[in-house]
């Protein structure tokens, strides 16, 4: 853990200046949009589920429960086809490095962080999750890519990466901006979180306000609005970075656990 959060240490500077996404610049054109299609009462979900949207953007976690009733569950998608079926020699948190090598991936580098918490807000520590994604040349690091026509992976991508959550829930991954590739218009990061061997969630994040998204048959499959911007990050490039470098900011919040299924369903059989 501390070896993860060292290597990251050069981050901080802007980790905790780089103003964090939000989705709700402008929540009243978005409200406005949408009210067509959804009832008062649909508005008004609408409405406390963006609260709960700006709190989590802006960080107020200082009273876990305060949004108890507020948090919201992000959804599932599918693993699709590319989880690594041979995992890299290196796995950590930096894919644009592998190893010791001194050549790093092609790609828009973008700092990925986030916190991972339960629907009170607690941040859960120790829980594993994984990224993986494209390279630069839409190539996945699977070997259903080796016959492909033109695929060429880019050997210095890293192509998967695992981070442990400290205390504070949070995760780090140094990757490359998503992009697209043949059959799925919307830039996507896979990521599946992990208790042990028991897997929590599977899911994707996009890029919020790419114009493949729409295009996107996952992304177009999940209809819940709501549900939509749950699985959108904001990425903004890094003030002053002399190689236009990005940051992406994205708070994943898990339903229970097994482990609170399986307390509940302990005392209930007493
Ligand atoms: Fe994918």
């Amino acid at each position: 853990m501390s070896e993860q959060l060292d290597r990251f240490q050069f981050l901080d500077h802007f980790a905790s200046s780089h103003s964090i996404a939000t989705n709700t610049d402008n929540p009243q054109n978005t409200k406005n949009s949408i009210a067509g299609n959804l009832s008062r009462k649909g508005l008004q979900l609408l409405s406390s589920r963006r609260r709960f949207m700006t709190a989590l953007s802006a960080g107020f976690f200082l009273t876990p429960g305060l949004f108890a009733e507020e948090l919201m569950k992000t959804p599932a998608l599918t693993e699709g086809p590319f989880y690594p079926d041979k995992l890299p020699l290196d796995t950590d948190n930096d894919l644009i490095i592998i190893k010791d090598s001194t050549t790093p991936a092609v790609g828009e580098i973008t700092h990925l962080s986030g916190r991972i918490l339960d629907r009170n807000g607690n941040p859960l520590k120790d829980l594993l999750i994984e990224i993986w994604q494209c390279d630069a040349k839409a190539v996945y690091l699977h070997s259903a890519e080796n016959g492909r026509e033109g695929a060429k992976r880019d050997k210095n991508f890293q192509g998967f990466g695992r981070f442990t959550t400290n205390t504070k829930g949070e995760y780090r991954f140094r990757t490359i901006k998503p992009i697209p590739y043949p059959g799925r218009p919307a830039p996507h990061i896979h990521y599946k979180i992990k208790k042990g061997d028991r897997e929590l969630l599977t899911s994707q994040i996009f890029i919020r306000g790419h114009a493949g998204n729409l295009r996107d048959g996952i992304f177009r499959d999940n209809r819940d609005i709501i549900d939509r911007e749950l699985t959108m990050a904001d990425f903004k490039p890094v003030k002053d970075s002399k190689i236009g470098e990005f940051s992406a900011r994205f708070d994943i919040v898990l339903g229970r656990t097994p482990d609170e299924r399986e307390l509940k369903s302990k005392s209930a059989r007493r």
